[in-house]
């Protein structure tokens, strides 16, 4: 499949795939080189902002409050930190892919970066969450990430696990990790792990998930990081009428 000049390696039976299931696994985003040059903005974004007082670096599985070392470090929009990020290769087919999926032109999608690295036997579980479960329910979003490992992602360094189908059913509970509301993280108890299918990706491969699928990943028992690169894209958003509550997003 093309979109506008690029060919995109995407059939029909894999878009049919990711509506009936809510993720599927993507042809190579980015060739050995590319991943080299991303894993070295990588490292040095996080060697510059790896600081808990700049707000767009954060520990979603640990307080921010207090001084320990992050558990889950994320660096939330790193195209502002490294725009060059936002010219490669890389975003361009990650936008056409966007745009293949969602049904909605390339340039009408909004975007924003996310950096997660799972440090060597020490990062913590991704515990299972829906996206949208972090989303202002006043308004309905249709969106999805592009998830880009730059390691190997395995069961056992964390790579992303999913129920397949369970973007059709409705946002299910969720409170934040530890019953602590200064931890950013949120979690569900509501999911059945017997059908979880695990995703695992060689760097340069990717996965994309709905807003609404639930997922999940380990921790990184590895000796290596567990590097991975996700860009989330998003048609406009619609208002909706009666908005359910999700009271886990009140702060206390
Ligand atoms: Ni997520």
């Amino acid at each position: 499949m093309r979109v506008g000049t690029i060919d995109i390696g995407i059939e029909d039976h894999q878009i049919e795939a990711y509506k009936r299931d809510g993720f599927t696994a993507l042809p190579r985003l980015a060739e050995d080189p590319e991943i080299a040059w991303l894993r070295s903005i990588y490292d040095r974004l996080f060697a510059d902002h790896a600081a808990p007082d700049t707000g767009d670096y954060r520990d979603i599985a640990g307080r921010n409050d207090i001084a320990e070392p992050a558990r889950l470090p994320q660096i939330i929009r790193p195209e502002k930190y490294a725009p060059e990020l936002l010219q490669s290769a890389h975003f361009a087919r990650c936008r056409a892919v966007a745009s293949a999926f969602l049904g909605i032109p390339g340039d009408q999608l909004d975007f924003y970066g996310h950096a997660i690295l799972k440090p060597p036997r020490y990062g913590a579980p991704t515990p299972w969450h829906q996206d949208e479960a972090y989303m202002d329910p006043k308004w309905a979003w249709r969106g999805l990430s592009v998830w880009t490992p730059l390691d190997d992602a395995t069961v056992e360094s964390g790579c992303l696990q999913y129920i397949p189908g369970g973007h059709r059913k409705p946002v299910l509970p969720h409170h934040h990790i530890d019953h602590d509301d200064r931890i950013d993280g949120l979690m569900t108890d509501e999911i059945d792990d017997s059908t979880a299918v695990a995703c695992p990706l060689q760097p340069g491969e990717a996965v994309i998930h709905d807003f609404r699928a639930p997922h999940y990943a380990g921790p990184n028992q590895t000796d290596q990081p567990r590097r991975a690169y996700v860009l989330v894209f998003m048609g406009r958003p619609v208002e909706v009428a009666a908005p359910e509550p999700r009271p886990w997003l009140k702060k206390t």
